[in-house]
Order: C-alpha cells, then structure tokens, then sequence
C-alpha cells in the first residue's frame, strides 16, 4: 500500500502566501550570486593604503583602503555600479527578512514536527550563515560604519575571558583590525555562498515537493512568475532607495566612529543586548570580568540556541512523535503560540533597544530612563505575552466551537412566533460537511 505521505506529496503545491517566503529566500540569493559576481569584476579585497582622488569632491586626498576605494569607483565610475551594489544589497535584506518570516511560519502552524524535524535545523542554519555573508560582505567596502560593527564584535570577542584575545586574533588574523579584508573576502565570496548552496539543495530534498502532470507545468509558471516579482522588486527598491551610502561614512579608522549609524536591522538585537546589560564587574584570580558583555553574549547565544532546539525540545515536553502531515492553526497550540510570540517580544525590545539613542533625541527622551523602560520590558513583556496570547487562542478557540455547533452570526435579528427575537446564524461551512 502507498503511504499516506507520498501521496500527499505528489499533489502539493504551496499556494498559500505564507508558504512561499522558502521561495522567495532562494530567488533573492540567485539575485546576491548575479550581482555580487558582477561586483566582483571590479572590487579589490585589499587594505593596502592609496589617496583617493575619484570624482567624488568631498573624500578627494583622503587616505583610505584600496576596498574602499574600489568601492567607490564602483559606485561613481562603474556604468550601473550603484545600482548593482544596492541590489546586492537589498537582496540581502530580502533574503534575511524571507528566511526569518519562513522560521516563523514553519513555528507557528509545528511544520517543524516529524518527519520534518531537520528541516527547522536547516532552515536555522541557513539564517545563521546568511547572516554570516551579510556581515562578510558589509564588512568589504571597509568603510566608517563597518569599521565601528568590527570594532564592536573585536570588543565583545576581546571581554570573553580567557579566550577573548585569541578569538580575535584568529578571527582578524592579528590584532585588530588585522588583515580582516583578506580573510573576509573568500569567505564571503565562496564559502559561505557555498554552504548556503548546499543548504538549499537540502531543504529542497526534504520538503519533497514533488508535482506531476499538469499540476508541474503550472508549478513551473508560478515559480517563474515569483521569481519575476522578487528580481523586478529588488530592482525597483536598488534604483530608488538609497542603501549603505559608504561616501557619506568615509574610510574606517578605529579611532572614530560615525553618529546615528546603526547596525543592520538583523543584527540590531545583538546591539540592543549590550546596550541593555547592567555593567557589573568581578574580579575573578586577579582578572576583571565585565558581565556587560558577557550577561548578553550568553543571554543570546542561549536565546538562539533555545530556537534551534525547540522543535526536540517541544517533542520531549508532549511525548508527541507522531508523522505530521498538515500544519495546525497558530490557535491549536495556544503555549506553542504564545512561546513564539514572547520570543517575537524578546527579540523586538532588544531590537528597539538598539535605536535608544535615536528614540531619546527623536522624541526628547531621557537616554537612562528609556534604557530602564526597556530593561523593564525585557523582563515582563515575554511572560505577560506568553499569558496574553494564550487567553487570546483560548478564545478564538472558544469561538470555532461556537461557530462549529451553532453556526455563523448574521446579524439579522428575526422575530419568533412567540414574540421573542433571536438572532439568524447561517451554517459553517463544517456543519454543511457530511459526517
Ligand atoms: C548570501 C550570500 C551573500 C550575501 C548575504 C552578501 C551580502 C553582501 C553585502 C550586504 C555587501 C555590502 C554591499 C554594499 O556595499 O552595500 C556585500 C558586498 C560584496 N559582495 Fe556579497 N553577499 C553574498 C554573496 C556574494 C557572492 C556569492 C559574491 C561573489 C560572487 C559576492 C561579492 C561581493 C563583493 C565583491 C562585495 C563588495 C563590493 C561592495 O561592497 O560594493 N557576494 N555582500
């Protein structure tokens, strides 16, 4: 006899818009792997140290690295250069943004429970090394802003004890800023891409997405026609917004750091947690441990670590390891549901939290009682949305059942032959089904 599942497999096709964000994840890498190839034409990965003297008035006589350099050749003499750096770049943002909101969906409606356990990890992983590339590449133009990002992740690899020095040293090869350009570049340019590639074809293996006959071709044109969308709007957004102006920014100089510019918002969080973190001290045999970087360090890699794992842990907690082959409603699982969404919280105050000072001068707020609001915040948001999304499951559950058994409200109040009113309902579409 045919299993269930493979059955099952051979018709589907994702319709739904939610189940499309894989998808559009991979389009906008085929839209990174174009363009950067492109970029690679004419960008130089070297901090060799050259006088600019482009068409760009402003930064002619500065010293600077021949990355940065070549970047803004790239970016002023290049036919079209400007706008094949922001489409690299807003592809990047395309694909982070597509493969967060996949791990969502994949979380709320359990897509991560058997047989597709490993598919969540691969998904995970992808994210990671995703934002591995992102953080390679935004550091190659070696510019003010990527300048400060590096000099923020030296010091956090710097007050990790005992290790810190070394971590650094292997990560920059030597002290900082090393020679980062070089051995960012084939990261960034080859490995990275690469396992991304292999991730990809893994997941692909996995969902099994299989459709024959007719139903193929079709596939076919609406893939091809989402493919078309996401390239028509990366390009849109490249040769209209303004993206990573390294012009603006000038050379990176560990000395100096620019105001009011940000990390990117994917790796805000990781900023917004070390904002966040009370700047306790220990000395512990004769060294000076800061637990203002290493209460966040651990606080994050424990939060990311908890969303790799969950789908084993959840497993383990309910002693379900049955194959699943539908997704559920956000509101069947009301404690699943509201796991996610105090993570969404966790995640979103440490992510506000990297704007802090932008909010204090926007909205003329005290810088040290925001940050106390928002360690408030870090603290009870989780817990108090956990409750608050599951009363409001509970409660749409309580509605289905409702609608289930008596029907749909019309609002159409209808006079009875005793006198009284009552409201008409018209049939759910269930209590239409035949039992
Ligand atoms: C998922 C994979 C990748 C991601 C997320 C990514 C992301 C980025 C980002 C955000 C930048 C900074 C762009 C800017 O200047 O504003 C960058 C620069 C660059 N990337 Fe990639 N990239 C990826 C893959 C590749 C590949 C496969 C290549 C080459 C084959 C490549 C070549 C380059 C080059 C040459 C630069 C420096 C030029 C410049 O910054 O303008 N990238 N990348």
């Amino acid at each position: 006899m045919q299993r269930p599942s493979s059955n099952l497999r051979a018709r589907v096709f994702p319709n739904h818009w939610s189940l499309l964000f894989g998808q559009i994840a991979f389009y906008s890498f085929v839209v990174i792997l174009f363009s950067g190839v492109v970029l690679m034409l004419d960008y130089k990965p070297s901090a060799e140290q050259v006088v600019y003297d482009g068409p760009y008035g402003p930064l002619r006589g500065t010293e600077m690295s021949r990355a940065l350099d070549s970047t803004l050749a790239i970016t002023f003499e290049t036919r079209g250069g400007l706008l094949i750096r922001q489409l690299h770049h807003w592809a990047t943002l395309i694909m982070v943004a597509a493969i967060l909101l996949h791990l969502l969906q994949l979380f709320f409606t359990a897509g991560f429970r058997r047989p597709r356990r490993l598919n969540w990890l691969v998904v995970f992983g992808l994210l990671v090394i995703t934002l591995g590339a992102a953080l390679t590449g935004t550091s190659l133009p070696d510019d003010m802003a990527s300048g400060t990002s590096l000099a923020v992740l030296d010091g956090v690899l710097q007050a990790t004890p005992f290790v810190g020095s070394a971590l650094s040293w292997l990560l920059f090869g030597g002290e900082f800023p090393g020679d980062v350009i070089s051995r960012f570049y084939p990261l960034h340019i080859a490995v990275l891409p690469a396992a991304i590639v292999v991730l990809f074809l893994a997941l692909r293996r996995k969902s099994g997405q299989t459709v024959r006959g007719r139903a193929a071709a079709v596939a076919v044109v609406k893939r091809v026609g989402l493919f078309c969308f996401v390239v028509g709007v990366s390009v849109v957004m490249a040769a209209t917004a303004t993206i990573n102006p390294v012009w603006l920014y000038g050379p990176a100089d560990p000395a100096d750091t620019s105001a009011g510019v940000g990390p990117a918002w994917y790796l805000a969080f990781l900023d917004g947690s070390l904002r966040l973190a009370p700047g306790w001290e220990v000395v512990w045999w004769g060294r000076t441990i800061s637990f203002a970087v290493l209460l966040p360090v651990a606080i994050c890699t424990l939060f990311l670590a908890l969303v790799a794992v969950y789908p084993f842990i959840e497993e383990r907690m309910t002693g379900d390891r049955k194959e699943h082959h539908v997704l559920e409603r956000p509101r069947a699982n009301p404690i699943r549901t509201g796991i996610g969404v105090a993570g969404i919280v966790f995640y979103g105050v440490l992510w506000a939290a990297a704007g802090a000072d932008t909010l204090a001068v926007q909205f003329h707020l005290s810088f040290n009682t925001l940050l106390r609001v928002f360690q408030i915040l870090l603290i009870l948001g989780p817990p108090a949305a956990l409750v608050i999304t599951r009363r409001i499951c509970l409660g749409l559950q309580q509605q289905d059942t409702e609608i289930a058994t008596h029907g749909i409200e019309t609002g159409r109040i209808v006079r009875r032959p005793d006198g009284g009113y009552v409201e008409d309902h018209r049939p759910s579409v269930r209590q239409l089904m035949p039992r």
